[in-house]
């Protein structure tokens, strides 16, 4: 891992960004979101690493934001989540960014409920978090095919991240 960061943080005066997630299946929108994550970001000229939170991940310190990704599995994130931000103090004196993945978050949900809802899977992630939450999101993910508007979505929210990493420059 280490030797992998350090070819991939080339670029010493760009932001640099760690997307932390986890999912128990293949075919995962949470994993591709992340990806999408990094891979928008990285064209607009940021670092950016993907990160398993069941894995071994590299240290916090070089990062500008720690983006974070969950699946919403019977109303829960994943453990594995949750356990990296206690794992690594909350991740007190970062920029947090958190998305989750769920079906509640389709617009076919009534958006009162939707709402409610979504509120209450992010809380249960952000209640573990003791940094600068400055951007937070839910995707409706996906069961067996991928789903480009989630994707879209994903890209849109990029807009957002890249514009909080940037804001310090
Ligand atoms: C076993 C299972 C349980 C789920 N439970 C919920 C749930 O409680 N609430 C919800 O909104 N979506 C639920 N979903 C939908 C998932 O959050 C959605 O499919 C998401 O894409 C899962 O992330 P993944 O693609 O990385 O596995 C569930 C999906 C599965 C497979």
């Amino acid at each position: 891992m280490e030797s992998n960061l350090e070819n991939s943080l080339a670029c010493s005066r760009c932001d640099r960004v760690l997307i932390v997630y986890d999912t128990k299946r293949g075919n995962s929108a949470t994993r591709a979101i992340a990806e999408c994550i990094a891979d928008i970001l990285k064209k607009e000229g940021l670092e950016a690493i993907v990160c398993r939170a069941s894995e071994q991940c590299p240290s916090l310190e070089v990062f500008d934001l720690i983006v974070l990704g969950s699946p919403i599995y019977y109303e829960r994130p994943m453990k594995s989540v949750t356990e990296f931000i206690d794992r690594n103090k909350g991740l007190a004196g970062f920029k947090v960014a958190v998305y989750i993945t769920c079906f509640v978050a389709s617009r076919e949900v009534p958006s009162p409920i939707r709402n409610f809802v979504i509120r209450k899977y992010l809380g249960s992630i952000l209640k573990h978090v003791r940094g600068e939450v400055v951007a937070s999101k839910a995707f409706k993910g996906w069961w067996r095919s991928r789903d480009e508007h989630v994707l879209e979505e994903c890209i849109e929210w990029c807009r957002e991240l890249v514009r909080v990493v940037t804001s310090n420059r």
